[in-house]
């Protein structure tokens, strides 16, 4: 799919103030600093439609933007950021929670796990919860920019290997780089079928 707007509509703290739910809707999740907003900019092909940034917890709100004046693209915010205060975390968790529950035009979610890493506990129980809710999910691997070759292929196996003691089946998984501009045209091919159907 080609890109030919990508448009900031506004930032939400309640899933029932987000615009009506009358276009399919693509949403980012993973946790704080996983690169959820540049992997939205490589998308759009803009650097600065989504705010990053160094430290983690940038995103607080859900964000929607308007791809092609047909779909969303929602930017949320991180989950599992240690250093944010208890009631904070649950906040987000809550709104995340309410966000991914009630959206009704949600057609996918994508679940960013940061490559470099082995599984983490926080992003296993995320998976585990969403997983358990209506939406379908897919995984996107991001930052493979910061690790070789077959450092990718063996954290991605290790990945699939704890995924599949919980599933029978794995949903699709993208590799991406936003400073590569990695996985663009897969993911938003992908994005172009889900709406199609
Ligand atoms: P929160 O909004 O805080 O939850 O974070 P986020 O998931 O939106 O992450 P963000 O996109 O703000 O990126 C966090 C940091 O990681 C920034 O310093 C980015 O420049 C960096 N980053 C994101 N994606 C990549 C990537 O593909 N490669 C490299 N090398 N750095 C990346
Ligand atoms: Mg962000």
């Amino acid at each position: 799919m080609k890109i030919t707007s990508a448009e900031f509509i506004s930032s939400y703290a309640d899933v029932k103030k987000c615009p009506a739910p009358d276009l399919p809707e693509f949403a980012f999740i993973g946790r704080s600093n996983v690169g959820k907003s540049s992997l939205i900019n490589m998308l759009a092909g803009m650097r600065k439609l989504a705010k990053t940034s160094v430290t983690p917890g940038k995103t607080q709100t859900i964000n929607h933007f308007l791809m092609n004046k047909t779909w969303y693209l929602v930017d949320l915010p991180g989950y599992g950021y240690a250093s944010a205060s208890k009631s904070t975390r649950e906040g987000f968790g809550k709104m995340i929670e309410e966000y991914v529950k009630q959206r009704e035009n949600l057609n996918c979610l994508f679940v960013l796990l940061d490559s470099r890493l082995p599984p983490q506990a926080n992003d296993l129980d995320f998976i585990e919860w969403a997983g358990g809710q209506e939406v379908p999910l897919a995984f996107i691997f991001t930052k493979t920019d910061k690790l070789k070759q077959n450092e990718l292929q063996k954290n991605l196996a290790a990945y699939k290997k704890t995924l599949l003691t919980r599933w029978e089946e794995l949903p699709p998984i993208f590799l991406s780089s936003s400073e590569k501009k990695l996985g663009r045209d897969e993911i938003l091919a992908f994005v172009e079928t889900a709406i199609a159907n």
